[in-house]
């Protein structure tokens, strides 16, 4: 008997040979794998009778399982265990936690707010759920806005004003920023002239001779631009006019420009066509006035508000 043989004569194999001397062991399975095996299957029956499980022509078996949940108007159900009631009552359960808080919001007023501590914190979680699920499609998570679309509002530049009064009339109101378009009033030179002011207003490089032309022109009725944008060029906010003296920039993309001509081209561009797109909507028919509230202190302490 050759070595080979003995070996697998050793243990027990299924008898099955292949190709000639090709055999198959045959141990019991181990315990362990057995009991799993078993209890996954008595998990597997329990579920079944518990919940929504089998599907029957149109339906399914409803499961003995039972949950109880307030729906929307308020009226207690008792129904069949199932993942929309389950939903209702988990949000239901968050919303009896939130009440006190939104409730104390609610009858604050904001200076005591920003200075009550376990307000804050509320706010900081609240805040950024409700901004999460409003705001940041436009705003963008952390409120940092996007170049020549959405503002940003994390920054301490306010275009309608940075006070608790001034963000909740914007979320209230909603805002629509306008500038006239000026490719028909202006040559392309006055234009060209108003662009180098604009940059030279916050340190950019830009020809200085034209820039005094175009600071003339600013001023004049010609041009008119600072009764919107103020004689200091800082900007209105009763009109969403912003100040044109800081570095940030909302719609002319001079931070992302790679040189100064593009720079100036971008700040041309705005002066030519207008603005007419910056539209925010309003919010006082879509959110309770609470929620607002804590919209507002959550935007406030985003951007640093005044
Ligand atoms: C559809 C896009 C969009 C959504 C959604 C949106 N905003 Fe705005 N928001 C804008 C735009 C655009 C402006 C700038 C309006 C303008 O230029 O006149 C703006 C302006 C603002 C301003 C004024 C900023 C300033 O500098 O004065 C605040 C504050 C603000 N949004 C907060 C919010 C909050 C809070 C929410 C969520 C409840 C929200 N926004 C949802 C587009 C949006
Ligand atoms: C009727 C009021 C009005 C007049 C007049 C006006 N502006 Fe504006 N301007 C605005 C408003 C409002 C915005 C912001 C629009 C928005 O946010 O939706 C703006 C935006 C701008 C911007 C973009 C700033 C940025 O952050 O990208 C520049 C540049 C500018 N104005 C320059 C001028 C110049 C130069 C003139 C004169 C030729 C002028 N504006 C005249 C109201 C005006």
């Amino acid at each position: 008997m050759s070595k080979d043989k003995m070996q697998s004569q050793a243990v027990q194999t299924t008898g099955h040979a292949w190709d000639g001397d090709l055999q198959e062991y045959n141990n019991p399975l181990p315990r362990w794998w057995i009991w799993t095996f078993y209890l996954s299957i008595l998990f597997a029956v329990l579920y079944w009778i518990w919940f929504p499980a089998w599907p029957v022509a149109k339906s399914f078996t409803p499961g003995v399982g039972k949950i109880t949940y307030v729906d929307a108007k308020g009226v207690t159900k008792t129904t069949g265990w199932n993942t929309r009631a389950d939903l209702m009552r988990e949000m239901n359960e968050l919303a009896a936690i939130q009440k006190p808080f939104f409730d104390k919001v609610a009858a604050q007023p904001y200076a005591a707010i920003a200075k009550d501590p376990d307000l804050n914190n509320f706010i900081a979680s609240a805040g950024k759920q409700l901004f999460a699920d409003n705001c940041a499609t436009c705003h963008q998570a952390g409120g940092q806005g996007k170049i020549g679309f959405f503002p940003n509002l994390a920054d301490d530049d306010w275009l309608y004003g940075g006070s608790f009064e001034k963000i909740q009339e914007t979320l209230i109101q909603g805002r629509r920023g306008y500038m006239p378009p000026f490719g028909e009033a202006l040559s392309g030179e006055q234009i060209d002239q108003l662009a180098n002011y604009v940059l030279s207003l916050s340190g950019e490089k830009m020809d200085t001779a034209k820039a005094d032309a175009g600071k003339a022109l600013f001023h004049s009725e010609t041009a008119g631009c600072f009764y919107c944008h103020g004689d200091d060029a800082r900007g209105r906010p009763v009109i969403g006019a912003p100040n044109l003296t800081d570095k940030i920039w909302l719609w002319a993309n001079v931070p992302n420009a790679d040189g100064p001509s593009t720079k100036l081209a971008a700040v041309q561009n705005v002066i030519k066509s207008g603005l007419n797109k910056g539209v925010m909507p309003a919010w006082g028919q879509r959110l309770k006035p609470e929620q607002i509230k804590v919209l507002t202190v959550y935007v406030h302490e985003l951007g640093g508000g005044k």
